[in-house]
């Protein structure tokens, strides 16, 4: 058992040199390699788990992160808790914004994205209605307010499956829909987390106007400038989260 929270990072994640690292785990699932290492260590005085999602050196797109592994993997360690920090494309939110989704849309596809077609496990149906944990939601929009960030504390995120970046007219589908972000990462990590029965909520930080909305094409200059803005802000939000996750 472990009173820590962990932390599944995405692209960016410059702020893990403000993690004071303890040790590192290697953890063994039935679903292969987890992207990296556990590592042990504290957030602003915060016990945490951090999981770089990419991998140690980036180098795992979206569509093949084992994201089977990694949940298991810190449910394993005895973990409740994930937050999940990913960035994101804005189809209603400008970047610079954090949001604290409440909604996804799934639109992946060929993902291994459920542990109940292996090892034997029952077949069981989880309710995913609200996919995102409420309690830890609250936690993350509240430390946003504190720490005076500019957030969103509802949205639909729209999982693609990447790697390329979207169409003009697949974003227009994705408004009409309801989407408010796109990502490449949200799915399936949030419902496998659900199918082990943890608690998990988002951590979107928008780095651009997804395709179509901005000015020309996406660039990962672009991308990249905002990013290190935003990772600032996820830092100070935080630092400003009180312990008593469920
Ligand atoms: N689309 C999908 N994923 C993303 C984007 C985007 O525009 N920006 C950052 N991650």
């Amino acid at each position: 058992m472990t009173d820590r929270i962990a932390i599944v990072g995405g692209s960016g994640l410059a702020w893990l040199e403000a993690l004071e690292v303890e040790r590192q785990k290697v953890v063994a699932t039935p679903y292969g390699e987890p992207s990296a290492p556990l590592t042990f260590g504290r957030f602003a005085g915060l016990p945490v788990v951090f999981l770089p999602r990419h991998g140690g050196g980036h180098t795992i797109p979206p569509h093949r992160v084992n994201y089977r592994a990694n949940i298991w993997a810190l449910e394993s360690i005895g973990i409740k808790s994930i937050i999940s920090v990913a960035s994101v494309g804005g189809i209603t939110m400008e970047p610079g914004i954090l949001c604290i989704p409440d909604q996804i849309i799934d639109y992946t596809w060929g993902r291994e994205h459920t542990f109940v077609d292996c090892c034997d496990a029952p077949v069981k149906h989880v309710d995913f209605s609200q996919p995102y944990c409420q309690q830890l939601r609250d936690i993350l929009i509240q430390a946003g307010r504190r720490a005076s960030v500019r957030i969103k504390t509802e949205g639909t995120y729209g999982a693609t499956q990447g790697p390329r970046l979207e169409t003009a007219a697949e974003i227009q589908r994705m408004h009409r829909d309801g989407c408010d972000l796109v990502g490449m990462t949200g799915m399936p990590e949030a419902a496998l987390a659900r199918e082990l029965d943890l608690c998990f909520a988002h951590l979107s930080l928008v780095v651009n106007w997804a395709a179509g909305l901005g000015r020309g094409p996406i660039t990962m200059q672009d991308i990249q400038k905002n990013l290190e803005t935003s990772i600032e802000s996820v830092k100070l939000l935080l630092r400003n989260m009180e312990n008593g996750w469920p």
